[in-house]
C-alpha cells in the first residue's frame, strides 16, 4: 500500500508507473459482518449504534472483471445509506448481496460474509479490466454510485430503469470506505481539479441525486423563478438542492431545525429560511392523525416569504413526518418530488389537495451516468460547491455514521482513506483560490 500512496503523492508519476505497481493481496475496509445481522433486534432505531456494527477489517482484494476498475481510494464520505446499512434498517444489506450473487459467476464475488460499505470515492485508477478504453491507471477520479448491467432494453433510455440497477457500496460489495474499491468504469468521472481528495469525495451521491430530483427532466425539471421548498436544506441532499435552486434562478425556501443551520443556508445565499424547531410545527396530532391546521400554518409562513405565492416544487425526503404538509403547500399544478422517507415510508396525505389542484408526486432515485456527469461537471466548474463540514479517519467511520444518524452533522461528513492528511490533491490552485470561501462555507461553523 505504501508504494501506491507514494506514487499518488509523487507529482511526476506516470500512467506506466501506476500500471507497473504490484497490487496488494488485501486492504483495509469498513465492513459489516453477516453474522451480526440481528445484533440490534428489538432496539429503537435511535439506539442502534453504528460504532458497534461497523468494523475496520483487512479483506482480500477482489478479482477484477471486464469493464471494471480497481481504484486506490484517497477519501470517501458518509451517506445516509451508510447509516441505514449500519443499523440494518429497513433490511439487512446482505440480502442485496445474496440476490446480486445469484445473477452470474462474476457477481457471485459480491456475496460474502462481510460487506464493504461506501458509495463515494475520490482516488486514482490502479487497474482496468478487459474492454476498458476510456480510463487508465493513474487517472484521478471520483465515482458515482450507479451500478447497472444494461443487458435488458429497459435501461437504455435512462440507466436508472435497468432492472439490475443497484447502488454501489450499498446494494453491491467493495465500496468506497476502504483503501481500495472495485467499480464499473461507467461509474468514473474526472476528479474536480481544484478540490482536495476529501472535498472531491463528498458531493457524489447527494449531488447527483439532488440534480436529478430537482433539475433534470426526469425529476421536477425546475425552472427560473420557481419557488422550491427544501426540507433539510443544510443536510446532505438539501445543501445541494439549495445550491441548485439559487444557481438556476429559483427561490429556495429552506427548512432547517436550528439557527446554526439557518446561518449555513444564508451563507449559501438563501434568504427565505424557516426554522422548524423554532416554529414548533406538529403535523401529526398522534400516530394516526395529522393536523391540517399545521399544514396551513406552514403554507402561511411560506407565503410571507414569497409575497403570497405557493411553492412550485417541494424537495421531499423526510417522508411520513412531512409528506401531508408537502402535498398541501404545493401550488396548483406543482410537483412534490421525493427520493426518500427518513421518518417513515408509509405516507399519508389528503388526496383532495392533490387531484383537485392537479399536483404531481414524482418519485426520484439517484441519477443516471449523464446526470451524475452533469452534476460533477458543475462542481468541476466551480458553480456548485462541496458542503463538507467535518472529516474523520477510516478508523472513526462508526462515529461519523453516528453523527449523521443523530442529525448532529452539517452538509456532508468526509472520511480519509489512503490520504494521510487533509488538504492534498489540489491540481488547480487558481480556481480553488477563486472559490475558497464557498468551498469552506460548511467548515466555518
Ligand atoms: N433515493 C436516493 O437516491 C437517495 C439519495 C440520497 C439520500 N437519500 C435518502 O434521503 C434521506 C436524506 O439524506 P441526506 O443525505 O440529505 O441526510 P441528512 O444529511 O441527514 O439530511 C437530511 C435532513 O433532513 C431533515 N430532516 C430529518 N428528519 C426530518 C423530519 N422528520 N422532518 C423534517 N426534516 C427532517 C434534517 O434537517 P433539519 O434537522 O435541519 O431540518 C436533516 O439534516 C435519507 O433517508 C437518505 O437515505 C436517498
Amino acid at each position: 500500500m505504501k508504494e501506491i500512496l507514494d506514487a499518488i503523492l509523487n507529482p511526476d508519476s506516470t500512467s506506466a508507473d501506476f500500471a507497473g505497481l504490484a497490487l496488494p493481496e488485501s486492504y483495509r475496509a469498513v465492513t459489516l459482518h453477516k453474522d451480526e445481522e440481528q445484533m440490534f433486534a428489538g432496539q429503537a432505531s435511535r439506539d442502534k449504534d453504528p460504532r458497534k456494527s461497523l468494523h475496520l477489517d483487512e479483506v482480500p482484494l477482489p478479482e477484477l472483471g471486464p469493464g471494471e476498475a480497481l481504484v486506490a481510494v484517497m477519501a470517501s464520505s458518509v451517506n445516509y445509506n451508510t447509516v441505514w446499512s449500519s443499523i440494518y434498517e429497513p433490511v439487512s444489506t446482505f440480502g442485496f448481496l445474496e440476490r446480486y450473487g445469484r445473477l452470474s459467476p462474476l457477481t457471485k464475488r459480491h456475496d460474502l460474509p462481510y460487506h464493504v460499505l461506501g458509495s463515494d470515492l475520490a482516488g486514482v485508477v490502479l487497474r482496468t479490466g478487459a474492454g476498458v478504453n476510456a480510463w487508465k491507471p493513474g487517472d484521478e477520479v471520483v465515482a458515482h454510485c450507479l451500478s447497472v448491467e444494461l443487458e435488458s432494453p429497459d435501461g437504455h433510455n435512462d440507466t436508472m430503469m435497468d432492472p439490475e440497477q443497484r447502488i454501489w457500496g450499498f446494494e453491491t460489495n467493495f465500496g468506497g470506505l476502504a483503501q481500495i474499491a472495485l467499480v464499473k468504469t461507467n461509474q468514473l468521472l474526472p476528479k474536480p481539479k481544484h478540490l482536495t481528495w476529501e472535498e472531491a469525495a463528498s458531493p457524489g451521491l447527494v449531488n447527483s441525486t439532488a440534480y436529478r430530483q430537482l433539475v433534470s427532466q426526469n425529476g421536477a425539471g425546475m425552472k427560473q423563478g420557481d419557488n422550491v421548498l427544501i426540507w433539510g436544506a443544510s443536510g446532505g441532499l438539501g445543501s445541494y438542492a439549495t445550491q441548485y435552486a439559487l444557481a438556476g434562478g429559483a427561490t429556495p425556501i429552506c427548512v432547517v431545525s436550528s439557527e446554526a443551520k439557518a446561518d449555513i443556508c444564508r451563507a449559501m445565499g438563501a434568504e427565505a429560511i424557516i426554522d422548524r424547531s423554532a416554529e414548533g410545527y406538529r403535523f401529526w396530532k398522534d400516530d394516526n392523525n395529522q393536523d391540517p391546521r399545521e399544514w396551513k400554518r406552514l403554507g402561511g409562513k411560506i407565503r410571507e416569504f414569497t409575497g403570497g405565492e405557493d411553492v412550485d416544487i417541494v424537495f421531499e425526503h423526510p417522508g411520513r413526518e412531512t409528506f401531508g404538509a408537502s402535498v398541501y403547500v404545493t401550488r396548483k399544478g406543482g410537483t412534490i418530488v421525493t427520493c426518500a422517507s427518513t421518518s417513515g415510508f408509509m405516507h399519508q396525505y389528503d388526496n383532495r389537495y392533490l387531484w383537485m389542484s392537479l399536483k404531481r408526486i414524482v418519485g426520484s432515485h439517484f441519477a443516471n451516468y449523464r446526470e451524475a456527469f452533469e452534476a460533477n461537471r458543475l462542481v468541476a466548474k466551480g458553480k456548485i460547491h462541496p458542503t463538507l463540514s467535518k472529516v474523520y479517519t477510516l478508523e472513526e467511520t462508526g462515529q461519523a455514521a453516528l453523527d449523521v444518524h443523530h442529525n448532529k452533522h452539517q452538509g456532508k461528513v468526509g472520511v480519509l482513506c489512503l490520504a494521510p492528511q487533509e488538504g492534498l490533491g489540489v491540481r488547480d490552485a487558481e480556481l480553488r483560490e477563486k472559490h475558497l470561501p464557498a468551498i469552506n462555507r460548511f467548515r466555518n461553523i
